[in-house]
C-alpha cells in the first residue's frame, strides 16, 4: 500500500482511482485549473462527466491550487494529463517532488526538445525537472489498451508499465495491479511511448474506413484491416527509429492499443467524420470547440516532422494521413493507395 497521487482529473486520471484504490492504496486525485467542473460534479456525488462513471468517494479530491498538499508524502505519482499540458503541470509539480519518487505517465504524444527536434515525452519531461529530480525520479510509461470508462468500472484490462529500471516498473505494477487491472512490465520505454503516440494517428485512418461504411451503409472492413496491418508495420518502423523494440509495437502498447482506439474514442470519431465527407479542418474545429482534444492530429504533425528530420521513409500511411489532415481531396483514395500492396 502506498500514497498515490494522480495529477489530472480527466477521464484517465479519474479511472485509475479504481485499480489504485482496489489495490489498497491511499489515493489522491488532483484536478488541473481546467478540471474545476469535473471536481464540482464529483463532490456533488455525480458520475464523472467524461466517462459517466461514479468515482469512489474514498479518493481524496484536490483543487488545482492545492498541488503541494496533493503531493505531500506521495509515494507514487501518476501524470494523466493531455500531451499539450503535461510539461506545464510537471513544471508546477516539480517544487513538491523528491528524488526517488516514480513518475508514471499515461500521456501519449511527442514534443520538441530544446534544439527543436521532435522527441518522445520522457526526456522532455525530465528536462523540466531540476537536476537531482531529473536523474532521481524514474519515469514509468503506461501503455496498453485501456479505455478509461472500462478501467473505472473494473472491467478486465491489460496494461504495460515501462521503465529503464525495470525493477521500478515492477514495484509500481505491484502497487497498482489488481485481479482485473493486470500489468506487464518492460524496460522498453521508447517502444511504449512511440507506439502510444502513433496509435492515435493511425486510429484516425481506421475511423475513415468506419465513416465510409456509415455513409454507404456497406462495410469497408477489408480497407480497415489493411489499414490496421500497415499501421502495425509503420509503428514498428517508428518505434525502432526512436530507440524502441519492434516487439513492443506489436504488443499491448502498440497494436493492442490501436485496436481499442480504432473501436471508439476521439481519434476514431474524428476519422469517421472525415470518412463521412466532412472537411478535415471544419470537423476538427467543431470537436475542439466542444472541448474534445484529438491528440492524433498534433501527433501526426510531429511524426511527419520527425520522419523528415530523421530521413525515415516507408511510412506511406503516415504520409496519407498528413495529407488528409491538411485538407487533401478524396481521403479514402489516399488511405487506400497507402495501404494496398503496390502490385495489381
Ligand atoms: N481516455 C483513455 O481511455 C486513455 C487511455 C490511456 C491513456 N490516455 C492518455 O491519458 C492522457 C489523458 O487522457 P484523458 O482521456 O484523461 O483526457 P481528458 O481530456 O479527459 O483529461 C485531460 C487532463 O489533462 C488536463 N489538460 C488538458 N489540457 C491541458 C493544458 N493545456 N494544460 C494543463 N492541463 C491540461 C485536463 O485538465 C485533464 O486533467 C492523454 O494523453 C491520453 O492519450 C487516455
Amino acid at each position: 500500500m502506498a500514497v498515490v497521487t494522480i495529477l489530472g482529473a480527466g477521464a484517465m486520471g479519474a479511472a485509475l482511482t479504481t485499480p489504485a484504490l482496489a489495490a489498497g492504496n491511499a489515493v489522491r486525485l488532483w484536478g488541473t485549473w481546467l478540471d474545476d467542473g469535473i471536481l464540482a460534479a464529483l463532490r456533488a456525488g455525480q458520475p464523472h462527466p467524461r466517462i459517466d462513471v461514479p468515482i469512489d468517494r474514498t479518493a481524496v479530491l484536490f483543487d488545482s491550487g492545492d498541488l503541494a498538499a496533493a503531493l505531500d508524502g506521495a509515494e507514487l505519482v501518476i501524470l494523466a494529463i493531455s500531451s499539450d499540458g503535461v510539461v506545464e503541470v510537471l513544471r508546477r509539480a516539480a517544487p513538491h517532488l523528491r528524488a526517488g519518487l516514480p513518475l508514471l505517465i499515461t500521456t501519449k504524444g511527442f514534443g520538441y526538445d530544446p534544439d527543436g527536434k521532435v522527441g518522445l515525452l520522457p526526456p522532455l519531461l525530465r528536462a523540466v525537472l531540476p537536476g537531482e529530480l531529473a536523474d532521481g525520479c524514474p519515469i514509468v510509461a503506461i501503455g496498453g489498451p485501456c479505455k478509461a470508462n472500462e478501467v473505472a468500472v473494473g472491467r478486465p484490462t491489460a496494461a504495460v508499465f515501462g521503465c529503464a529500471d525495470v525493477g521500478v516498473a515492477e514495484r509500481a505494477a505491484d502497487l497498482l495491479g489488481t485481479a482485473v487491472y493486470r500489468l506487464a512490465t518492460t524496460d522498453d520505454v521508447d517502444g511504449i511511448e512511440a507506439s502510444a503516440a502513433m496509435k492515435n494517428v493511425y486510429a484516425i485512418a481506421l475511423g475513415i474506413a468506419d465513416g465510409l461504411a456509415e455513409t454507404g451503409g456497406e462495410p469497408w472492413h477489408n480497407l480497415k484491416a489493411a489499414t490496421f496491418a500497415q499501421a502495425a508495420t509503420e509503428m514498428q518502423r517508428l518505434a525502432t527509429a526512436l530507440g524502441g523494440r519492434a516487439e513492443t509495437a506489436v504488443g499491448l502498447a502498440g497494436v493492442g492499443d490501436l485496436e481499442v482506439t480504432g473501436l471508439s474514442g476521439r481519434n476514431k470519431v474524428y476519422g469517421a467524420r472525415i470518412g463521412r465527407g466532412e472537411p478535415a479542418t471544419a470537423a476538427l474545429d467543431e470537436m475542439v470547440a466542444a472541448g474534445q482534444t484529438v491528440e492524433g492530429v498534433a501527433a501526426a504533425r510531429f511524426a511527419a516532422e520527425l520522419a523528415d528530420q530523421r530521413a525515415l521513409d516507408s511510412l506511406p500511411l503516415l504520409g496519407a494521413i498528413t495529407e488528409v489532415l491538411a485538407g487533401a481531396e478524396e481521403p479514402a483514395a489516399r488511405i487506400t493507395a497507402a495501404v494496398l500492396p503496390a502490385r495489381r
